[in-house]
């Protein structure tokens, strides 16, 4: 995906620049719902901006026709509403994938228990490389299966695994599954071709299943760029369950809406078997605003691309020179921080901000082991209330 340079005028046409505190605090979403009227958010993975004109234009359009009868795609069988779709989306990626082998779902937390309920029994196990995005860990745990953790650590080049251990460890503990979350939340690594070769060719000399989050795929910033693993070679692809959606680069996360591009034929099968909607079915809204993003939002999205890149350099500098305590690298995709604040020695890092500073940010604790004194900030805002975050928890800093 390439980069358009920084636009100030689209940045302004969108309304990134200068976001009204009144409107997102009349917000009844998670992120701005949940917390004290005094306190800002970072927390939770929502961009505060308005969504990209036309999301919103499809979303009206169907809503003035009043389409919101039973879906074409439930229960009648034929093709998934988003096959086409997402394989037209995969050539950004130079990736060809088989629309035959895509199926939507409401979200990716769901998607990733269905792999696992089918792919594996109790007490089989899961490879998760830490710091995780939380609700996988959780997800493996309630389901009985063993969460084997290995570390995507901080090395002199920037975030990285250690393909010899992780062999080892797969060798000795024998897992069914490998979930890989490219680009990764919450380092912001996109991995290369040859970091992604090295998880491919674990997988199949250990006959694994890949399940490859690639979520946040089109928020990679220029010169890094996303490769699908299930590109990599037809063996791959036919162990990896690929999986993503246009929620989280186009902010609608409310809206429910995954799709996943599924290589083992078995679990195609245990899926088009089982009873009709027992995954549930995705909705009109979600298939429409997923349509609109993928055709018609990429000069959004470029913008958007823009603004985060301009945030996440002023957060670092401002980061380096206000906090030189915390460490932080600046993330390869994505909007989210990962900041080690090891070094200012708090029982729960989120917690001292939130009561000192009065800023909400994700906690490291539920990231998984050794992520104890880290914080995620999510700087997915605009540079106003960016600015304000900064400056208060500099000040209790
Ligand atoms: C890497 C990653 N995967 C999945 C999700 C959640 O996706 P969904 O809302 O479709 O479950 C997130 C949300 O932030 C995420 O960061």
């Amino acid at each position: 995906m390439t980069d358009h340079p920084a636009n100030e005028m689209a940045l302004r046409a969108y309304g990134f620049d200068n976001l009204d505190l009144r409107w997102l605090r009349s917000k009844t979403g998670v992120k701005w719902g949940r917390i004290a009227p005094d306190v800002l958010p970072a927390w939770i993975a929502d961009m505060d901006f308005p969504v990209a004109p036309p999301v919103l234009d499809a979303l009206a359009a169907t809503l003035s026709r009043g389409d919101l009868g039973y879906p074409a795609w439930s229960n009648w069988g034929g093709p998934d509403p988003l096959a086409n779709d997402f394989t037209k989306r995969m050539e950004l990626y130079h990736w060809a994938p088989q629309p035959d082998w895509v199926r939507s779902f409401s979200d990716i937390i769901q998607a990733i228990q269905i792999v696992i309920q089918t792919m594996t029994a109790p007490g089989d196990g899961v490879v998760i490389q830490t710091p995780s995005y939380p609700p996988f860990l959780k997800t493996v745990t309630m389901m009985g299966r063993r969460a084997i953790t290995d570390p995507i650590e901080r090395t002199e080049g920037g975030w990285s695994f250690d393909p010899q251990r992780l062999r080892r460890t797969i060798v000795e503990e024998r897992p069914r599954v490998l979930i890989v979350v490219n680009p990764h939340n919450p380092t912001g690594r996109v991995f290369t071709r040859a970091e992604l070769e090295e998880l491919a060719e674990i997988a199949i000399a250990n006959d694994m299943v890949v399940v490859s989050d690639e979520v946040l795929a089109d928020l990679a910033f220029a010169p890094h760029r996303h490769i699908p693993i299930a590109s990599l070679s037809p063996e791959i692809a036919a162990r990896t369950i690929t999986m993503t959606s246009a929620t989280k680069a186009f902010n609608f996360a409310g809206l429910r809406c995954a799709v996943t591009h599924i290589g083992p034929a078995e679990l195609r099968e245990a899926i088009d078997a089982a009873p009709p909607d027992v995954f549930g079915v995705v909705n009109v809204l979600g298939i429409e605003a997923t349509k609109a993003a993928w055709c018609d939002g990429d000069g959004w999205l470029a913008a958007v691309r823009d603004r985060l890149r301009q945030n996440r350099d002023m957060v670092c500098d401002s980061i380096v020179q206000r906090m030189p305590m915390i460490t932080c690298d600046p993330p390869e995709a994505n909007y989210l921080l990962w900041l080690d604040c090891g070094k200012l020695h708090k029982e729960d890092t989120a917690v001292f901000f939130r009561e000192a500073a009065r800023v909400e940010l994700s906690t490291g604790k539920s990231f998984g082991p050794g992520c104890e004194d880290f914080v995620r900030l999510n700087f997915a805002t605009s540079p106003n209330i960016l600015t304000e975050i900064l400056s208060r928890m500099a000040a209790a800093v």
